[in-house]
Order: structure tokens, then C-alpha cells, then sequence
């Protein structure tokens, strides 16, 4: 199968890419206009795979150039895996309009493109910021969702409602939408990772970039939640294991002639975390300590949620392989060769 990535370049996109690459035989486009990465995130998923991955630097909120300069010059394209979208939960608040005409613009042209193309299979990004602060934990994919705290998870949640309603329009047509919970790691080479552009938001990478030196505070954002330490509890789950997910949904859309036009799944480990446990983890894994302080809470935070993971594991056969520790250390390898990079003078976006 021809399947196409959008947001290829990203740290989702290019771990699944990889996974793609080395585990089928499908063949790879991409859709990246390297808002939030950058180019040679390709050189590194062709230095990993040996395969180069074509990217097409698109806007996907400029419909006609969608469709004259993508769908209709690559042929026929048999699966979208769309991750592209804007996911700083802090920045949507700022800029909402910004976040809503950027996520859901995407999705919408892409799917009036599914729609003109004939495409038949599609995934969507979600992530479990749909759930808010659900009272049952671990949440299933039947937890009700809730109002979500920033108009990033907004988009994840009408996102999701645009893709069922269009799969109930579309005979022959199958759309999943996965859940992530906090993707973290990088892949085990080392040499691909998550490289956010600034100062990153989420815990792993200012915890690395902490320990190198990039950043010169890590505060725990709250230590008076009602949990064992204190501290937020997530479910942090490999981006390797996150990535192996899609290529068994893409293979879940291909065999299943199932009755279901729209479903969902959450990619979780199952497994809750503090923000103390992260930290312990790492000073574990590097031998480094960390000498962190304890903020208030972060507005917008959630005091716990992890993955009820079993229609996932049932439906898709998934099985994730990596604890949190694993995922430390690779996070660690990785941040450590960025460190190489930057003293060699290479030019980092991050
Ligand atoms: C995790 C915990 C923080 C930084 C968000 C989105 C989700 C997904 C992942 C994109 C929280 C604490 C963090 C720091 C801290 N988005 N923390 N000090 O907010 O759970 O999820 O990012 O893919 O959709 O909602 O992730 O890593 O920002 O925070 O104490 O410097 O770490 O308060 O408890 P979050 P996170």
C-alpha cells in the first residue's frame, strides 16, 4: 500500500515512519511544512532505515495547493496516518484561533481530499486530554469524554467527532482514532528523538535538557495532589511502542472488513507514573542528579490518568514492549547525542 504521513518530520510521525519502513512493505509519502521540525529529521530516518521517505512541504490549511501539488501528482494513495497538527497545550491558549484554524482546517481539507480521491483507510491523532479529569481511572475507550481544559485538546475532541461523522457518510470508508497518553523516548539507535522547538512543555525533554544544561530550572509543577508522592500521575508510554501501534492499525484497517466505519483505541502502557517517579527514573538511569524545585500546579493539569489499554492489545494485537525506564534512557542517549551535535557547532532548531 501507498500510505501517506502528514506530519512525517514530527517526533510521532518519524518514529512511525520508521516503524513502517522496517516492518512492511508499504510504500511512504509525507506531508510536513516543518512548522514544529525540521528537515533533517529525514536524514536521520534514512541513516536509521536506509530508505529515503519523499516529504512534500505543504500547508495542509491551503486546500487547492493540497490538491495540485500533493494528490495530484503522487497517484493513488490507499491510507492517510495524520499526525500533523499543533500540540503546545500552553501556546493554544494563548493563541486559540491560531490552534483551530491550524488543526481543524488540516483535518477538514484532508478529508475532503479522502473524499475526492477515493481514500479509504484514515488514523487520526488523538490524545487522552479528551478525558479531562475523569474521575474513573484507568480510563477505557467507553470513559466519557470531558470539556478539555485548552483549545489544543479541543481540536483533538472535534477532530475526532469530524472523522466519525465523515466515516458515517463514506460506505467502504474506515477511520480509527488513537489516544495517545505521553508519548516519551526516543528510538533505541539514538539517533532519532523528539527535538521541540524552545523551551519544551512536556516533562521528559525538560528533564534532559535540564540535566544537560539547555534549560536552568526544573520545576515540579505541584506536590500537594491527593496521590502516593504527591505529584501528577500519567501514563508515559514509548513513542517505539506508539509508532508499532499504527502499523498494526494500518494492517487492522486492511483486514478487517468489520462492520465499524469509525473506532477508537488508547495507546497507553497502562501504567501510572508520578512526576517524582519520572525524575527518580532518570537520576536512575544517567547517574546524574537533578536538583529540582516544587512550583504550583500547572493550570490545566490533571491530577491523574493512565490507559485502560486491553481493546487495544485484543482488537490490534499491540503489545507494548518498553517501561518507563527503557524509555529514559533512551530519551537520555538521545538528548546526549544532541549534546554532541550542539558542542560541535551543528545548528539545532530545538
Ligand atoms: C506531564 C506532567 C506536568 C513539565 C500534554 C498534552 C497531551 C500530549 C502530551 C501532545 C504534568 C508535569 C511537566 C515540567 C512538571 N500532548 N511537569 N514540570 O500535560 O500530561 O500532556 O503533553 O502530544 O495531549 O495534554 O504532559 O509532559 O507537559 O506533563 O512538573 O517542567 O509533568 O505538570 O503533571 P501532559 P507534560
Amino acid at each position: 500500500m501507498k500510505i501517506l504521513v502528514t506530519g512525517g518530520a514530527g517526533y510521532i510521525g518519524s518514529h512511525t515512519i520508521i516503524d513502517i519502513l522496517e516492518q512492511t512493505n508499504h510504500e511512504v509519502v509525507s506531508i510536513d511544512n516543518f512548522s514544529n521540525s525540521e528537515p533533517a529529521t529525514f536524514d536521520r530516518i534514512a541513516e536509521i532505515t536506509g530508505k529515503r521517505v519523499k516529504n512534500y512541504d505543504i500547508d495542509l490549511t491551503k486546500y487547492a495547493t493540497l490538491k495540485r501539488e500533493f494528490f495530484n501528482q503522487v497517484g493513488k494513495i490507499d491510507g492517510i496516518i495524520h499526525f500533523a497538527a499543533l500540540k503546545a497545550v500552553g501556546e493554544s491558549v494563548e493563541k486559540p484561533v491560531k490552534y483551530y484554524q491550524n488543526n481543524l482546517n488540516g483535518l477538514i481539507n484532508l478529508l475532503k481530499c479522502v473524499e475526492k480521491y477515493n481514500i479509504k483507510h484514515f488514523i487520526f491523532s488523538s490524545s487522552c486530554t479528551v478525558y479531562g479529569n475523569a474521575k474513573e481511572q484507568p480510563v477505557t475507550e467507553d470513559t466519557p469524554t470531558q470539556i478539555p481544559e485548552s483549545p489544543y485538546g479541543y481540536t483533538k475532541l472535534v477532530g475526532e467527532k469530524i472523522l466519525s461523522d465523515f466515516a458515517k457518510t463514506k460506505h467502504g470508508f474506515k477511520g480509527l482514532s488513537l489516544r495517545y497518553f505521553n508519548p516519551v523516548g526516543a528510538h533505541i539507535s539514538g539517533v532519532n528523538g523528539e527535538l521541540p522547538k524552545g523551551r519544551p512543555n512536556n516533562l521528559v525533554p525538560v528533564v534532559t535538557q535540564f540535566a544537560s544544561g539547555w534549560i536552568d530550572r526544573l520545576v515540579v509543577h505541584g506536590n500537594d495532589y491527593n496521590t502516593p508522592d504527591g505529584t501528577a500521575i500519567r501514563d508515559y508510554i514509548h513513542v517505539s511502542d506508539i509508532a508499532h501501534a499504527h502499523v498494526l492499525a494500518v494492517e487492522y484497517l486492511d483486514k478487517h472488513d468489520t462492520e465499524k466505519n469509525y473506532d477508537v483505541f488508547n495507546l497507553g502502557s497502562g501504567t501510572g507514573v508520578s512526576v517524582l517517579e519520572v525524575i527518580k527514573a532518570f537520576e536512575a538511569e544517567s547517574g546524574e542528579r537533578l536538583n529540582y524545585t516544587i512550583g504550583p500546579r500547572r493550570a490545566g493539569d490533571v491530577e491523574k490518568i493512565f490507559a485502560n489499554n486491553r481493546k487495544a492489545v485484543d482488537a490490534l494485537g499491540w503489545i507494548p514492549k518498553y517501561t518507563i525506564n527503557d524509555a529514559i534512557r533512551s530519551a537520555w542517549k538521545w538528548q546526549q547525542h544532541l549534546n554532541t551535535l550542539k558542542r560541535d557547532g551543528k545548528v539545532l532548531h530545538g
